[in-house]
């Protein structure tokens, strides 16, 4: 019988690469009210800007790069993911789907993980980026939580972030909190 899972790790990844960047600023809280306030989760940001362009070349007598085996370690480790998913075009961000390729590759990486989406961005809240996101998730084998959303309108005032891309909305950092539980809540039946 597996091991009931005590406290769920979750990995999360930004799909933004800028220092100021919302959507990494939406997971900087998300470790944050981790700690203060959300029992039972871990969450650790795992850094995708060193990773380099797909290029299945690289992979050298069945080895990764060095870079992309340590992102690999620690997405299979992970019970869960976060994605911090800023929309570029519609879609989720290139970064992004780099990291997702590259930890697709087999072993799968991904399979029969619990995730969930969170994004910042224009109009919208960068929320068509989810969209396609859950799509690769199919072919990937992760499970998104359905609900709650959180599609934040970075740009409407009053300022939700800092010039340094800290979250400073009490309002969203509720909102944040509430995924966090229905991450961890949804994580364990998963796995139970
Ligand atoms: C190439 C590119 C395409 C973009 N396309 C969209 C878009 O389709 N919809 C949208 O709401 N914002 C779009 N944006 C704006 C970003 O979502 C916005 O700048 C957001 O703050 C980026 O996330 P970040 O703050 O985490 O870097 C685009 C930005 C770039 C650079």
């Amino acid at each position: 019988m597996a091991e009931a899972i005590q406290v769920i790790k979750v990995a999360a990844l930004s799909g933004s690469l800028r220092k100021a960047s919302f959507n990494t600023g939406l997971i900087r809280s998300a470790i944050e009210l981790s700690k203060e306030s959300v029992n039972g989760i871990q969450i650790e940001e795992i850094d995708i800007s060193q990773l380099p362009l797909l290029n299945t070349d690289l992979i050298v007598n069945g080895n990764y790069p060095s870079a992309v085996e340590a992102f690999r370690q620690k997405i299979l480790k992970a019970d869960s993911v976060l994605f911090a998913s800023p929309e570029n075009n519609y879609s989720f961000s290139a970064p992004l789907k780099n990291a997702m390729d590259w930890a697709s590759l087999p072993p799968n990486c991904w399979g029969d993980k619990a995730a969930a989406v969170v994004s910042a961005g224009g109009g919208f809240g960068g929320g068509r980026s989810h969209y396609h996101l859950r799509q690769i998730g199919v072919y990937l084998d992760l499970h998104f939580i359905n609900k709650p959303e959180l599609f934040l309108n970075a740009f409407q005032p009053p300022a939700k972030f800092d010039d340094d891309g800290n979250l400073i909305d009490a309002e969203t950092k509720e909102r944040l909190k509430e995924i966090l539980v229905a991450l961890r809540d949804f994580t364990l039946r998963l796995h139970k």
